[in-house]
This record gives structure tokens, C-alpha cells and sequence, in this order.
């Protein structure tokens, strides 16, 4: 190929490339041009716990407040049931899409399509294993692996390092149970009087919760006086499970939650719950404020955590009457 053959060749694909990049970010420009309502689709995995209904609450209130047509889809606890919301969000022509991803595998296929709709995606509360990061603009929540490990660490100190535990796992697959589970066990290895002797999901549901330490209870008779919840809700089972054995939870057996929810909090002052660590649901805010830069072309960070905190019998008192879930 000739010299000005081979100019002409470059320019056109210039020209190509140009026009690709600002169809791309004028669509997005436009999806914050003044008075038009922004259409947002968030598909949620589910009603499991009192979390998540915290969760859902804060997003829809804040869609509300900023007057955003704001399509809420419940996912059931199932994957397909998410996938399918975010396929029709992408038919609708949502300008951005949220969320909550049940497992943490399966997502890139469906990724891709909101990518090749040019639609950005904000993964919020839980995040996503992927070979390609660039399926999603950005995750907005907390570090379930520094919830783990700061619950194992105010166990540690508050037994002594000695004790027989049986965990509560959340939902199979998920990130919160991979990394809550992986988080304490790295932990308590440095307790070598510390001892996981079961383990089982109650797929961060009270009942399921109940029935789990219910069967522990049956087959391990009084050789566990721990017990490490994934999360509030089957804490509060276990708790009620305890009791209706005949024995004192947070006295006989220390329990040991993630969370923090209201009555949670409620139960560390009542003495029936010893500890639990804080992972905050109210992300309405932020993850509304990030997909407005986002659609304004900024650049935002890829993570955005939350800073949570930890509730024992020291401060749950102090910190009830502020609590806004
Ligand atoms: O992903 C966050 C977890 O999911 C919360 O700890 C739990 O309560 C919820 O169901």
C-alpha cells in the first residue's frame, strides 16, 4: 500500500474511533442533561433478613427524594431471577443499573450485554468474581473480610482464646459467607484453643438460622459454647434456639454476629447477643451520588467501602437511640 493510500486508511479510522468514543459519552452526558428524569433499574437479591429490607428502603427513599423513575426488581434469592431484571432494565433503556449480586460467580455474560448497550453498572453491597473488571464502573459497600476478622478478634479477647464454635454460614456462593468464613478462620488459626467443630448455612435467614443450631444442638449437646453467625438474622435464631433449649444465649453459649441491625443491638443490651460487628445498609446516598458522576463523565474510584463499627455490652446502650436501622 502506497503512502497517501495509507494516510487516508489512518484518517478514516480516526474519524471511526472519534465518533464511537462520542456517541458513547454523549449518550451518557445526556442521560444528565437538565430536567430529564433519570431511569434507573436496581435488581436486589432478595427480602432475607432485616438488612436487607434496611437496604431496599434506603435506595427506593433515596429514588424518591431525588425524583428518579427508579425499577425495583426483588430478586427472590435467585440468580436467574437477577439476570432476567437486568436483561429487561437493558430492553428499557435504563441509563444505569445497580446491583446486588446474590453469588459472586455467573454475572460476565449479562455484564457484557449492559456493556454493549453502552449502560454503566455499579455493583453495590456485594461484589462479583470476574476475569474482566471492566464489565462494571464501580463497587460500592463494605469489607465483609474486616467484618470477619474483627469479629474473630473480639472473640478471641472476650473467651480467652479457648472454646468450641459452631458457624452460622450466609447464602452458599455468596460474598459476604466466602469472606466472613475465610476472614475468621484466618483469624482464629493464631487461638490454637479456638476450634471450628461445625459449620452450615442458614442462608442468612432466621428461621433457617433456628433450625441449624436447633440440629447442632441435638448432635453436639453442650460441646460448643460459641456460636459465629454470618449475619444478624440467624444470630437472633440461634438465639431463640438456645433459649428454647433451656440454656442462657450470651451467657452459656457467646454469640458472636455480623450486622448490627436495631435488634441486634437491642438483644447485645438485653445481654442475649455478646457482639456484633456493623456493616452498614444504608447506601442509598452514595450509590445514587456515584451514578450521577458517573453519567456526567467523572471518573470515580473502583471501590468505595463503608466504615463500619463493632457493638458489645461497652457501647450498644449508648448507641441505640441513633440507630437508623
Ligand atoms: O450482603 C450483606 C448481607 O446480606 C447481610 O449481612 C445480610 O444480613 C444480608 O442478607
Amino acid at each position: 500500500m502506497n503512502t497517501p493510500m495509507l494516510r487516508n486508511r489512518f484518517l478514516r479510522l480516526s474519524a471511526f474511533a472519534a465518533a464511537l468514543l462520542l456517541t458513547g459519552f454523549s449518550a451518557l452526558h445526556a442521560a444528565t442533561k437538565p430536567g430529564k428524569v433519570l431511569k434507573i433499574g436496581f435488581a436486589q437479591t432478595g427480602a432475607e433478613s432485616a438488612w436487607r429490607t434496611a437496604n431496599s428502603e434506603s435506595m427506593k427513599a433515596e429514588a424518591a427524594k431525588r425524583g428518579i423513575d427508579f425499577k425495583f426488581s426483588d430478586g427472590q434469592g435467585k440468580q436467574e431471577n437477577q439476570i432476567r431484571a437486568v436483561r429487561s432494565f437493558i430492553t428499557q433503556g435504563v441509563d444505569a443499573i445497580v446491583i446486588a449480586p446474590i453469588v459472586a460467580t455467573g454475572w460476565d455474560p449479562v455484564l457484557r450485554e449492559a456493556k454493549r448497550a453502552k449502560i454503566p453498572v455499579i455493583l453495590t453491597d456485594r461484589a462479583i468474581q470476574t476475569a474482566d473488571e471492566s464489565l462494571y464502573v464501580c463497587f460500592i459497600g463494605s469489607d465483609f473480610y474486616e467484618e470477619g476478622r474483627m469479629a474473630a478478634d473480639w472473640l478471641a479477647k472476650a473467651v480467652n482464646g479457648k472454646g468450641n464454635i459452631v458457624e452460622l454460614q450466609g447464602t452458599p456462593g455468596s460474598d459476604p459467607a466466602n469472606e466472613r468464613r475465610k476472614a475468621f478462620a484466618d483469624a482464629i488459626v493464631k487461638h490454637p484453643g479456638l476450634k471450628i467443630i461445625d459449620s452450615q448455612s442458614g442462608n442468612f435467614e432466621r428461621t433457617s438460622g433456628k433450625q441449624v443450631i436447633e440440629a447442632f444442638l441435638k448432635k453436639h449437646g453442650k460441646n460448643f459454647s460459641i456460636v459465629y453467625s454470618h449475619n444478624d438474622d440467624m444470630a437472633l435464631g440461634a438465639a431463640q434456639a438456645i433459649e428454647e433449649a433451656g440454656l442462657k444465649p450470651g451467657k452459656d453459649i457467646t454469640i458472636v454476629s455480623i450486622d448490627a441491625v436495631r435488634e441486634a443491638v437491642q438483644a447485645v443490651v438485653a445481654g442475649r447477643i455478646n457482639c456484633t460487628v456493623e456493616c452498614n445498609p444504608l447506601f442509598g446516598p452514595s450509590v445514587f451520588d456515584t451514578i450521577s458522576r458517573v453519567l456526567s463523565g467523572e471518573k470515580v474510584p473502583k471501590k468505595i467501602i463503608n466504615q463500619d463499627e463493632l457493638f458489645d455490652a461497652t457501647n450498644a446502650a449508648a448507641a441505640l437511640p441513633t440507630r437508623k436501622y
